[in-house]
């Protein structure tokens, strides 16, 4: 009989080397490793050098989640690459797909920014709740030092560049529990990495637009007041289709942008601290890598648990947001 249950199987993550912390930060903008700690929880990142590529880093991080999933890179039918920062314009997913050897596999990106690992999550998983697919590899990477402005101290703090992967299997057992999905384009003007165009005259009457992307823009006040008001919103949403109540749950996994925004919406949501995962202390906001690194360290760890339940959640640029709850493992 054809399996169209999901079950999350392997996981791994990568990080660059080189590391910055708050002090060191401190004598490249005016700031402090005091208002970076107590405002957001942050005390390092991980930065990548030139020489580091984001497919690099996403195939490193795939690796250990195939291997952990104990199959091996020929069975892949599909990989999801959730990024805002690739390589090339044209997608990353396909270099990601060279490096693994994983011949049989169709790749391609998904841009959702800090939501794209749980957008690409539940894109995943239509694949093989319909019978199309049974072994996809979903990665969310980010190196946003190529893109933020080291001379804004509103912004420059926040960020830190890595990689998260995860196997998606069919089986027997549903292991996705429930998901919601939410995306609101008026406020888009809030977080942005934007084109701008030049204008440049190729013949008379004839302009085209060539330019560059500008560095990262966020009001980060309005941003933080969305993800305390609206994540909270999804998870309800989430678990009330997934059928469990909200002590269920046996780990929140949010997007790690900022430890106040983790705190305020645990406590929203009544999740006592200690079920509350965070590692952004070390490695800052790695965008659409944030959840599946803090899943592969927790699981790394044996904080998490074989069928465990996760509600994960992720917010950011767009803006869009959405939450997926899951058990992990067969
Ligand atoms: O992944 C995408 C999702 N992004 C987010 O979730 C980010 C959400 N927003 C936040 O996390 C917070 O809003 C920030 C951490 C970005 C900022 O914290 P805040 O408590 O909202 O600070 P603020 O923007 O209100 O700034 C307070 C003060 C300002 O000075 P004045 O106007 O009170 O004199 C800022 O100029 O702190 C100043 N400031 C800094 N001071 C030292 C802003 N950045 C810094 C800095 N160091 N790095």
């Amino acid at each position: 009989m054809q399996k169209l249950g999901i079950a999350i199987t392997g996981s791994g993550s990568a990080l660059p080397e080189t590391s910055l912390d708050n002090q060191t930060l401190s004598t490249l903008v005016e700031t402090s490793d005091e208002w970076i700690t107590t405002r957001t929880g942050i005390c390092q990142r991980r930065l990548a050098m030139p020489s580091e590529s984001l497919s690099n880093l996403g195939a490193k991080a795939s690796m250990q989640a195939i291997s952990s999933a104990g199959i091996t890179p020929a069975d892949i039918d599909l990989i999801i690459l959730a990024t805002s920062s690739p390589d090339d314009l044209f997608g990353s997913a396909c270099q990601i797909q060279a490096q693994l050897g994983a011949t049989k596999a169709v790749a391609f990106d998904l841009t959702a920014a800090c939501s794209g690992f749980v957008f690409g999550l539940v894109t995943a998983a239509q694949y093989i709740r319909t019978g199309v697919y049974q072994n996809v590899l979903l990665i969310g990477a980010d190196i946003l030092s190529r893109w933020v402005d080291w001379q804004d101290r509103r912004t420059c703090v926040l960020f830190g560049d890595g990689a998260g992967a995860v196997v998606l299997q069919a089986n027997e057992s549903d292991r996705l529990l429930g998901f919601t999905l939410k995306s609101d384009g008026t406020q888009n003007h809030y977080l942005n990495l934007a084109y701008q165009p030049s204008s440049q005259e190729l013949l008379p009457g004839v302009n085209i637009g060539q330019g560059t992307y500008q560095p990262i823009t966020m009001n980060g006040k309005e941003v933080y007041r969305f993800a305390v008001q609206r994540v909270p919103e999804v998870i309800d949403k989430a678990l009330f289709q997934a059928n469990l109540t909200v002590d269920q749950i046996d780990w929140l996994l949010l997007h790690q942008a900022n430890q106040r925004i983790l705190d305020a919406v645990a406590q929203r949501l009544n999740i006592p601290q200690h079920k509350v995962i965070s590692n952004l202390a070390n490695y800052g906001n790695t965008s659409a890598a944030s959840i599946p690194i803090a899943l592969d360290e927790a699981v790394r760890q044996g904080t998490i648990q074989p069928h465990d339940t996760i509600a994960a959640a992720g917010f950011g640029a767009g803006l869009t947001w959405g939450a997926a709850i899951f058990q992990w493992g067969r």
